[in-house]
């Protein structure tokens, strides 16, 4: 086969993205406005849930939901160490401590196991992350938190248009906050949602978006009134209005993507079938419907002569470019600082040293995925041990 570049992550925005982007160009008004309501509308509807607020990006919308939580300093939020550093930023960033709980080895979620050995009368919330797009375990997750009465705040950053058992992550959880960043599923350039059933916490987030102002901006042209009031110390976390024009022009396309990525996982388990002893790909579970927002294999790294990081480079040579999500938390320098270390997280520190991000995007054609297939086939079976 002819050798091929595929990128790990490429965009292709939809026509109508950019006729909604020139539309606002041209309506005298930029930031956070009517389209942001429209986005926060369209997906609370999405979610199943009756409230949503638009935020500047999901980092922000964790925060933001950690404070209208009570956040203080001292609060405990236990989450996942398997997880890009914004979840534990946002943690920090209110104030808050993150408690690491390891994970379920099979999933790469917060293992529910963990996160009831480490509440304790300091825990505020749980902050599972639906890594890939596979939801948490929710159930086992909600059994613990509502005896203790402790709210769950997902980091759904991957998980829009995820579900279990029919039920979406901001139903199943206290909150979901969703990423609109440029990678993700669907897209708003920088952005994200807090969705949630609780009308006075999406409310709460709102009001600290503006920086706790009693009426934003464009309320106030609307109303011709100039006054307000600022009821609390605020945030700068509002998404603006042509943010929230990409947003929902991408979201027209969402389902159709969606159903395409979800193609594409399924090319990759057939393609990659019968390498089991070598890999390990993706947990297959009825109950779940995955977002597919990335598509990570597992080394078998006893079973192979070279590391991860070899076989990612191979795979460049081969002109696929992988990734990894994630490198654990407390690998990185600063959080290892802090005292965060490996071997408390065994299941953590072993899935970090073997995930591989392969590439997954709607516009990747069946036969790219079958060259991406046919790549790593060939790198497994030249370096078996
Ligand atoms: C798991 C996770 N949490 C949080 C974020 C932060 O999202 P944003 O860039 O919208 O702040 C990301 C973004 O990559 C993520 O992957």
């Amino acid at each position: 086969m002819e050798k091929r570049n595929i990128p790990l992550y490429d965009l292709k925005l939809s026509p109508g993205t950019r006729k909604r982007v020139n539309a606002v160009l041209s309506s005298g008004w930029l930031s956070t406005g009517p389209l942001a309501r429209e986005l926060e509308k369209q997906v609370a509807k999405r979610a199943h849930v009756r409230y949503a607020a638009a935020v500047s990006s999901a980092t922000a919308g964790l925060q933001m939901t950690l404070e209208a939580i009570g956040a203080r300093k001292g609060s405990e939020v236990i989450t996942s160490p398997f997880t890009f550093c914004a979840t534990a930023e946002a943690i920090l960033r209110s104030e808050a401590i993150p408690v690491f709980a390891d994970i379920d080895p099979a999933t790469l979620n917060i293992d529910p196991d963990e996160v009831e050995r480490k509440i304790t009368s300091n825990t505020l919330c749980v902050m599972p992350v639906d890594i890939a797009g596979h939801p948490a375990n929710y159930k086992s997750l909600g059994a613990i938190c509502r005896k203790r009465r402790l709210p769950v705040i997902a980091d759904a950053s991957h998980a829009l248009g995820a579900t279990w058992r029919g039920k979406t992550v901001a139903q199943l959880a206290d909150a979901a906050i969703h990423s609109f960043q440029a990678t993700k599923n669907v897209t708003s350039a920088e952005g994200g949602i807090v969705a949630s059933r609780h009308k006075q916490l999406v409310e709460r987030v709102q009001l600290l978006s503006r920086h706790a102002m009693t009426a934003n901006a464009f309320q106030r042209k609307k109303a011709n009134k100039w006054e307000y009031d600022v009821v609390g110390l605020g945030f700068k976390g509002n998404l603006s209005d042509l943010h929230a024009a990409v947003g929902l022009g991408e979201l027209t396309v969402f389902d159709k993507n969606q159903a395409k990525r979800a193609r594409i996982a399924a090319r990759y388990m057939k393609g990659l079938s019968g390498l089991e002893d070598h890999l390990e790909l993706p947990p297959e579970n009825n109950a779940y419907h995955h977002a597919w927002h990335l598509f990570i294999i597992r080394l078998h790294l006893s079973h192979l002569k070279i590391s991860r990081d070899r076989f990612i480079k191979l795979m460049a040579g081969e002109g696929v470019q992988c990734g990894v999500h994630y490198k654990p938390l407390f690998e990185m320098s600063y959080y290892r600082q802090l005292g965060f270390l490996p071997q408390y997280f065994p299941n953590a520190a072993y899935a970090g040293q073997r995930v591989i991000s392969l590439p997954m995007y709607p516009q990747l054609s069946m036969s790219d995925v079958d060259y991406v297939c046919a790549a790593v086939r060939r790198l497994v079976e030249k370096h078996v041990r």
